[in-house]
Formats: structure tokens, sequence, C-alpha cells
């Protein structure tokens, strides 16, 4: 991996809108910002704010109306090679199994090694055993984590998670975090990832955006100060309570 001091992503003036009845939709308006190599980043906001938009800016599958997107120095034209994406469902192929499904984009680029690299990305995701598993045999967080594997099997710089855990429960979404930052620590990817969970948030990033109501801005930029490796009893503290309050009441202005 090339080492530069230039940020992972740059977003300088975005701003994107969509065709309707009425004409055109603005939805996310004046967006600028820049991701740090390795930084983890977590974006919150009411629904329907652009979050899913400006992720798919982020991954070249959608253009901006105006200014312009830079990945590693290079503006977005299209989908890149060096991004993983993860949407909220799982969205594997049912009829290939766990193995198979994390190996297809690498089949897909003719790579020789796609089957034996796969495997290792099973182990990492915590999938072990389950290699010949179909997706309908695999439970939800299971199947996510085998999104996120598919994702980080090409070894990408930067990865886009779109509420990868919004379809599970409350215990299980804990331990895909515990998970996610593992793997984090581990590969030292630059993470963005939309939520809709505060203390999700503050647990997983190193920053918070806050987008606001449509067209939305970025309402709030928050750096997350809480020691590395985290436990999750830092969610008790007083800092991690305060920090909360101050994106509740971000997001909350918004809602109203
Ligand atoms: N392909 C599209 N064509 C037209 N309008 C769209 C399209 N995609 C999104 N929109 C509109 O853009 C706005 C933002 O959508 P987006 O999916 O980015 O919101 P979001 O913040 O991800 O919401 P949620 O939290 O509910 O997932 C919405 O009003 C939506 O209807
Ligand atoms: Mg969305």
């Amino acid at each position: 991996m090339t080492r530069t001091s230039a940020p992972m992503l740059s977003l300088e003036k975005v701003s994107a809108s969509f065709a309707d009845r009425n004409g055109q939709l603005a939805v996310l308006r004046n967006i600028s910002f820049s991701v740090p190599r390795g930084q983890f980043v977590c974006v919150l906001g009411p629904s329907g704010a652009g979050k899913s938009t400006l992720l798919r800016l982020l991954a070249g599958l959608l253009a901006p109306a105006s200014g312009r997107i830079l990945f590693d120095g290079a503006p977005v034209r299209g989908p890149q090679a060096g991004v993983g994406l993860v949407f909220q469902d799982a969205n594997l192929m049912p009829w290939r199994d766990a193995l198979d499904n994390v190996a297809l984009p690498l089949e897909l680029r003719r790579d020789p090694d796609a089957f034996d690299r796969a495997w290792d990305m099973l182990q990492v995701v915590g999938l072990r055993g389950f290699e010949q598993a179909l997706p309908s045999k695999l439970s939800g967080g299971m199947a996510q984590r085998v999104a996120i594997g598919r994702a980080l099997v090409q070894d990408p710089q930067l990865l886009l998670l779109d509420e990868p855990f919004g379809s599970l429960d409350a215990l299980t979404r804990e331990k895909m975090g515990e998970e996610l930052l593992r793997i984090w620590e581990l590969e030292h990817k630059t993470v963005v990832m939309v939520t809709h969970d505060i203390h999700e948030a503050l647990y997983l990033a190193d920053r918070v955006l806050v987008l606001g109501r449509r067209p939305a801005s970025i309402k709030l930029d928050m750096q997350v100060r809480l020691a590395r490796p985290r436990k999750l009893a830092v969610r008790y503290s007083p800092a991690f309570g305060r920090m909360a309050a101050r994106l509740r009441a971000a997001i909350e202005v918004q809602a109203v």
C-alpha cells in the first residue's frame, strides 16, 4: 500500500440531487470534509437526510450535481477497486456457500488464489467451520459477516458501510461492532459507516458527522476522544454520556 500524506477522501462543496415530478429534489448541499487514512468515521442523521446518497457518492455509484470528490488524491468517476461496500442487507448469492460468496469478487478478477484468500477471510470474520454453509443456513449476523468478508477480501483501502447491522438484534449488533473494531485494528482500513445508533457511532468511531435535514449539510463534526482499544464499559463513562447528549441534540434539532 502506498502511503501519502493526502487524505484518503476529500469532499469539496459536494451537492447531490435527484430528478422528481416537481423538478429536482436537492438532497445534499455543500458538503465539505476530508477523511485521513485509517480514520473510522460514523455518519448519523434523520431518515431521508441523504446518508445512503452520501455513501453512493463516495462509492462512485452516483455523480455529484456540483463539487468534487477525491479518493486518494484523484477525482472519483465511477466505482473503484480500492473501495469496499456493505449495504444494510447482506445481499448474498443464495446458491453459493459462504466461501464462494466471499471468493466471488476475486473470481471475477480471475485471481488464482481466490479460494485461499476467501478461506482466510472467513477466519478473520469469525466464520471458521461455516465455509460450506449456504446463506439460508446462516443467522443474520453471520450473513452480514460474510458480506463484510466479501468487501474486505478485495483488500480495499476504504470500507463503506451503510447501516450494516440495521437488521440485527441489540446483542448481536453489539458483538458485530466489536468484531468490526477488531478487524479494523487488524487491517488498518479507512471506514465510513452510516448508522442510526448514537451509542454505536460513539463506541466505534474516531469521528462522528451529523447530517441535517434535506437538503442536508453537516450539522456537527465531532472528534471522539476515547482511548482504544475500547471496552464496552466505556459506554457508561461520563465523557461518553456527554458526547451522546451532544449528538442527540444535534439530531433532534433536525428532526422537528
Ligand atoms: N435513486 C433515487 N431517486 C430519487 N430520489 C432518491 C433516490 N435515492 C434517494 N432518493 C431520495 O433522496 C433522499 C435521501 O435518501 P437517502 O436514501 O440518501 O436517505 P438516508 O439518509 O439514507 O435515509 P434512511 O436513514 O432512511 O436510510 C430521500 O428523500 C429519497 O427519497
Ligand atoms: Mg439510508
